[in-house]
């Protein structure tokens, strides 16, 4: 069960970034003296990724595509560039690189994350090898900040198979503070998921998201094993202004 393909969900507006995101995609922002995306990319090429989907919105398209030549060239991985045209949500952007991907093994890296001093990817890898399924990583978070994240309820205290995901719960229902943090592996049986939830939220006009926690919770429900990683390194949460600048001042001094 070799995993040689990536998805990089990158279609949202980077609201939070504003100003700087009118005229840059925020993936591409610098950090130090590379672009955030780099960062990414690097951590897969280490793991013989050789193949990343990004999805994107329109008028982020063209800043991807020149990224595209540059990653070639400098860490051998070729970015298939796909669109979300509506966006609902973190499950359906990873269901758009579907056709691209098909049915191998594959990781889903979401771009806010930038993971240091341990590679995260390559763990997850041999992780759902290990348990013949899919892996997610892991931390545990402040209990105030439960709400932000996926949280993982797992079989017992010392078992690291996932029993159940329950997404962004109030803190007085989260089963745990084990948080779902930004790398994925799976399994292609995600897929006949995904387009399950999909087709249920537009039979239904769900006004929630479809996340990636409902397909991985209907893949546990069928005896699928998800293995929970827990990440030891550091990991800078990009995706707003005081994570992004503290990203940008801790990795500038190293690259
Ligand atoms: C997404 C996922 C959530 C996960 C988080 C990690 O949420 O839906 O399960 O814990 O990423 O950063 P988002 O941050 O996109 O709202």
């Amino acid at each position: 069960m070799s995993c040689s393909i990536a998805v990089i969900p990158a279609a949202g507006l980077g609201t939070r970034m504003r100003p700087l995101t009118y005229y840059v995609a925020k993936e591409l922002l610098p950090i130090g003296a590379r672009p955030a995306l780099d960062y990414i990319m690097q951590e897969l090429a280490e793991c013989e990724i050789r193949d990343a989907v990004l999805v994107s919105s329109v008028t982020k398209k063209p800043y991807f595509e020149l990224y595209a030549k540059e990653c070639l060239q400098t860490y051998g991985i070729t970015c298939h560039i796909t669109l979300q045209e509506n966006p609902m949500g973190l499950g359906h952007a990873v269901l758009c690189a579907k056709d691209i991907v098909g049915n191998s093994q594959f990781v889903v890296a979401l771009p806010d994350d930038i993971l240091v001093k341990e590679n995260a990817t390559m763990a997850l890898i041999e992780a759902a090898k290990e348990v013949g399924g899919s892996a997610i990583l892991s931390q545990r978070v402040d209990w105030a900040d439960v709400e932000k994240y996926g949280i993982i309820k797992t079989e017992d205290e010392n078992s690291l198979l996932v029993d159940s995901f329950v997404e962004k719960p109030p803190r007085d229902k989260a089963p745990t503070n084990l948080a779902i943090i930004g790398r994925y592996c799976f399994s292609p049986l995600l897929w006949a998921k995904l387009d399950a939830g999909l087709e249920k939220k537009l039979a239904t006009s769900d006004p929630k998201e479809l996340d990636l926690t409902i397909p991985m919770n209907a893949l546990i429900n069928e005896g699928h094993n998800i293995k929970a990683c827990e990440f030891n390194g550091i990991r800078h949460d990009t995706g707003k202004m005081a994570g992004y600048i503290h990203a940008f001042c801790e990795l500038a001094k190293k690259n």
